[in-house]
């Protein structure tokens, strides 16, 4: 298949590529789109086939649901069935990078729900995504734009990489601004509890619905035989070809083994900007400042995919904070370790 490439800056909403974009959309087309959080593979949400064949392109198993993408909170009322919680959330943080799971309604096909009867809703904020919504005239069903087990796309290039010649056409708009994917809150049986971590916190989630819990799947793995709240969870994500090893202790015991370890094995070290000055290996990828967990996440699936491409046996990378935004930093890195975490 042949995809149409357009390339367009964050501000060109009335690119003549966003309406051909959007017709290609309505007639059951398959397009990528950035996003805020991460470029989305999006197709008609209320179209069976179109659903089949974003699971076709990406790899993924149909049993994953998709997020199906609005303009404004309100039109959630066509999808799902919407509660007081959902608005509270929505007048906080939508248009944003928070995902809300609802009980869907008959108007979204279940193929497009994995067979599940709740819907997940988000509003993005990019002006690319919320024009591109708007001209469709359909909610448009995305997953990340990414082949399923690689790292989601956090720019252009990382779609054109996965999925060119896969699918009808890629909008490629430059970087996406928080570069992991958005926080997932299901609200069902009166309960909010966190699914997946991301730009939009717990504390901050907290400040809008009383109680929320956190899933035990967003730091620890899977028990055996547990029925995973969220499909997605029970599919190994981010997965690196290199093994990839998250090294926790004080700062001075984790850079003194990495100053060994960059002598003794042929290892890609994720580091920390502070550390450059220290470590001087050939494989050193710059993840950002230690405190600047805002600029980690922007940079961090460029870094995995970076990391994966070089001549080595092993990626080094610190194990995040559990706070904050660490929190989703900590949930993309474990599941991309398969939780491996060295004490040193
Ligand atoms: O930032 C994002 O959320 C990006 C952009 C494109 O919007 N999208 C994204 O989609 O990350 P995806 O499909 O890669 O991840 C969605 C996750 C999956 O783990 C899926 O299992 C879960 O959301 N999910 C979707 N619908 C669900 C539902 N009804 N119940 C529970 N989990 C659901
Ligand atoms: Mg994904």
């Amino acid at each position: 298949m042949n995809t149409k490439i357009f390339t367009i800056s964050v501000e060109d909403t009335a690119s003549p590529a966003i309406s051909e974009a959007a017709e290609l959309l309505r007639n059951g087309g398959l397009v990528a789109f950035p996003t805020e959080t991460v470029y989305g593979l999006g197709g008609n949400a209320t179209d069976t086939e179109a659903a089949q064949k974003i699971y076709a392109a990406k790899g993924r198993p149909s049993d994953n649901p998709l997020i199906i993408h609005i303009a404004s909170p309100e039109e959630a009322e066509q999808y799902a069935y919407t509660n007081e919680t959902y608005y509270r959330l929505a007048k906080a943080f939508m248009p944003g990078p928070l995902t809300v799971i609802l009980p869907k309604k008959d108007s979204i096909p279940q193929s497009v729900t994995g067979g599940l009867d709740t819907v997940a809703i988000r509003c993005p904020s990019h002006p690319l995504a919320q024009a591109l919504i708007r001209a469709a005239g359909v909610a448009i069903a995305a997953p990340s734009a990414n082949r399923s087990g690689s790292p989601s796309p956090s720019c252009g290039a990382h779609v054109i990489h996965d999925l060119n010649g896969r699918i009808d056409a890629i909008l490629s708009g430059g970087e996406c601004e928080i570069g992991l994917e958005s926080t997932i809150i299901q609200l069902c049986d009166n309960k909010a509890t966190l699914l997946r971590p991301g730009a939009v916190t717990a504390d901050a989630l907290r400040c809008v619905c009383e109680e929320v819990a956190i899933s035990p799947a967003v730091t620890e793995g899977l028990q055996e035989n547990e029925r995973p709240l969220s499909p997605g969870m029970k599919y190994r994500h981010y997965a690196p070809r290199l093994p990839l090893v998250l090294l926790d202790g004080d700062e001075d015991c984790v850079l003194s083994f990495l100053l060994h370890a960059q002598n003794a094995e042929k290892c890609v070290i994720l580091c920390y900007r502070e550390e450059t000055e220290y470590l001087r290996n050939e494989r050193l990828i710059d993840i950002g400042g230690k405190q600047e967990l805002n600029e980690q996440a922007h940079r961090l699936f460029a870094a995995l995919r970076a990391a994966d491409g070089m001549d080595a046996d092993i990626i080094y990378a610190h194990l995040p904070p559990k706070d904050g935004m660490g929190l989703a930093l900590y949930n993309r890195l474990i599941r991309a370790a398969a939780h491996t975490v060295l004490q040193v």
